[in-house]
């Protein structure tokens, strides 16, 4: 089929129209864009904005479990004590994964010693300093990361949304949203 010039133009500006009001609601807030640690050309998903810690109460290697976007989604939030990629906090040193592993959705654990998840399952590694890349095993996906806030006014580390999909959903979108 052939689309003349402005049938074509109206089509597109339909389509883009349609895209920001979707990115204004879920996908695309642009008032955070900015916030957290995102990589850039990665699918980003918004969720409501929770406490996590204050950064001043986290030690070195001593990973916090917590739950985001929902309570059945675990993940730990870990300090890694030297400036990572992706990290934030006063130190830059602030990151946060789903617990869930990629391959079949055991729970990883934080390896202080080796600065990696390790899963029990089927051995897959993945490295926290890396934005969760898997490192070897039989999981094919990073470890989602949970994208974190930092508020210098009251030291708060606060989840803001997800990056990647949680083992076992569809879509990272929560139930009735
Ligand atoms: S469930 Fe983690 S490697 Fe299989």
């Amino acid at each position: 089929m052939k689309l003349s010039r402005r049938r074509f133009l109206a089509f597109t500006g339909t389509t883009a129209a349609g895209s920001a009001a979707l990115g204004g609601g879920l996908l695309l807030n642009p008032a955070r864009a900015a916030e957290g640690n995102r990589q850039p050309g990665k699918v980003h998903l918004d969720y409501p904005t929770t406490t996590v810690s204050k950064a001043g109460d986290l030690k070195v290697g001593q990973p916090v479990a917590f739950t985001y976007p929902d309570d059945s989604s675990p993940c730990t939030l870990v300090k890694t004590g030297r400036e990572t990629q992706g990290g934030i906090g006063p130190d830059g040193d602030i990151v946060a994964y789903s617990n869930l592993c990629t391959h079949m959705g055991c729970p990883v654990s934080y390896s202080a010693e080796e600065r990696t998840f390790k899963c029990p399952c089927h051995f897959s590694v993945f490295d926290s300093e890396l934005n969760g890349q898997m490192v070897s095993g039989q999981a094919t996906e990073n470890l989602p990361r949970i994208l974190l806030s930092y508020r210098d006014s009251d030291d708060s580390i606060e989840a803001v949304g997800v990056e990647g999909l949680i083992y076992g959903r569809q879509a990272n979108i929560l139930p009735g949203a």
